[in-house]
Parts: structure tokens; C-alpha cells; sequence
């Protein structure tokens, strides 16, 4: 099994801490952030993963995990996004690497103390479509908001002002091959970005998109706040 790490954008809510690195570079704990993302992949048997990043600090991420040998890796790729045009912009680039498989992807800046291999083991054994893993916060408009009857995903609004339930979308998203073809027909969102949340939509529109309720603790670490619950959830759990 493959999987992707989206480790690209420009960390903006995190100046200036962002300002001479890459966020997914940024110290979580003891660590480098996206040794966290990274360990979760392997922790649910993926080998062979893909880091999409971009931005003036690449070479960095090269440096630091060369060819993924510490993570007990069989393949680390690399590859390289021009701006910082959305999460499913990213994802975009990742179309050779997964060369018509089915994968799991993860955002760089997601930090959990749960295993997501029982997740992926369902996701295996589902003949197609996408998985997504909800979470219940307490700042939902923040995120992708998942409106749920019936057991059942029934829409999914990325930052709604009034969202419709406290069960997010976490960065952590199990795809087919689909997915591309998803992509090329997204349009630009107001925000100038290639928006995973309508990836996601269109999997729903097509009856295709299955959900699991991440356990244990959950955080990204796009915000102050955020980023210093990632230093606790890893604090509790190696002190
Ligand atoms: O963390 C979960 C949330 O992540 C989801 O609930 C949302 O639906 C999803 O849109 C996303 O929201 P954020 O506002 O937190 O996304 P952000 O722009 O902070 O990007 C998250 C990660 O995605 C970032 O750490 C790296 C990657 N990324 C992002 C952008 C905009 C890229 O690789 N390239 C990009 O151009």
C-alpha cells in the first residue's frame, strides 16, 4: 500500500514561525512535525510514501529524511508543487506515484496518538471509492464540517460559518485511482484553492464514500493553539 504526505502551502497562520522554514519542519514535542504524519503511514503498514511539498525549503525535507531508511521504508519519493493552490492541487502531483492504485493520504500537519490500520484494513477490503475519517471537535467551523443522518455522510461544507454538526474531516483520506480524474474537473474555490472537500463531495455524489470515527486524539497544527495541543497529545503520550 502506498501513501502520500501533503507537506506543501505556506504555514501562513504560524508567521513567524514560518518564516525562514516550513511548517512541517516546525518542532512538535521532540520531533520534526512531519515525522508524526510519517510514523502514522508506517504504523499502518504503508512502505512506499510520496512527500509533496513546495516553497523555498524542499531541499530541506530531503535532508532530513533522505531515503526514509530510519522509518524503515522500502521507497521515499519526492515531488514538488509550484504555489500553494489547495490540498487537492498537491494531490494532483501525485497521479504517477500511485500509478492506478488505491492509497492513503495524509495532511503533514496532522498529529494523532491512533492507529488508523484498522481503517486502512477496511479500506483494503472496499472495492472502491474513498474512506475518510471523521473526528468531534469543539471548533468545527475551523475544518471540514461532515453533516451526518442516519449513520450516513450527507454533505460535507468546507468552514462553514454555522456548521451542521461537530464531526470534522480530518486530513487523513483513503482514495482510488478516481480521484484524478476527480480533480481535473474541480474548479477553483474562493479562496484560490483546489479544495479536497469537493474531491470528497463528488466520492458522496457517487454514493461512493465511506466513513470511520477516528479514536483517540487528533489535532493539526495550522494555528497557535492547535499546534501547541499536537506538543501536548505527543508530550502525554512519551513524556
Ligand atoms: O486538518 C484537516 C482539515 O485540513 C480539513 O478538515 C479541511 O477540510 C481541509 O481543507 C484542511 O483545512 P486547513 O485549512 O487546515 O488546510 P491548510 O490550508 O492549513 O492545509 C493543510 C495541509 O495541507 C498543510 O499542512 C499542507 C497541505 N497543503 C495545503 C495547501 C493549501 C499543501 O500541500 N498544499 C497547499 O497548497
Amino acid at each position: 500500500m502506498k501513501g502520500v504526505i501533503l507537506a506543501g502551502g505556506l504555514g501562513k497562520r504560524l508567521e513567524p514561525l514560518t518564516h525562514v522554514t516550513n511548517k512541517h519542519l516546525l518542532p512538535v514535542y521532540n520531533k520534526p512535525m512531519i515525522y508524526y504524519p510519517l510514523q502514522t503511514l508506517v504504523d499502518a503498514g504503508i512502505n512506499e510514501v510520496l512527500i509533496v511539498t513546495g516553497g523555498h525549503h524542499a531541499g530541506d525535507f530531503l535532508r532530513l529524511l533522505g531515503n526514509g531508511e530510519e522509518f524503515g521504508l522500502k521507497d521515499l519519493r519526492y515531488a514538488y508543487q509550484k504555489g500553494e493552490r489547495g490540498i487537492a492541487d498537491a494531490l494532483r502531483l501525485a497521479e504517477n506515484f500511485v500509478d492506478g492504485g488505491k492509497f492513503v493520504v495524509i495532511l503533514g500537519d496532522n498529529v494523532t496518538n491512533a492507529s488508523i490500520r484498522p481503517f486502512v484494513e477496511k479500506f483494503l477490503r472496499q472495492p472502491t471509492g474513498g474512506r475518510i475519517l471523521l473526528k468531534k471537535v469543539n471548533d468545527p467551523q475551523r475544518f471540514g464540517v461532515a453533516e451526518l443522518k442516519v449513520n450516513k455522510v450527507v454533505s460535507i461544507e468546507e468552514k462553514p460559518k454555522r456548521p451542521k454538526s461537530d464531526h470534522i474531516v480530518t486530513g487523513i483520506y483513503m482514495y482510488d485511482a478516481k480521484v484524478f480524474d476527480f480533480i481535473r474537473g474541480l474548479k477553483f474555490s474562493q479562496r484560490g484553492e483546489l479544495e479536497i472537500t469537493d474531491v470528497n463531495n463528488m466520492y458522496l455524489r457517487q454514493g461512493e464514500l465511506y466513513f470511520d470515527i477516528l479514536k483517540g486524539q487528533w489535532t493539526d497544527c495550522g494555528t497557535f493553539p492547535s499546534l501547541f495541543r499536537a506538543n501536548q497529545i505527543v508530550a502525554r503520550q512519551f513524556p
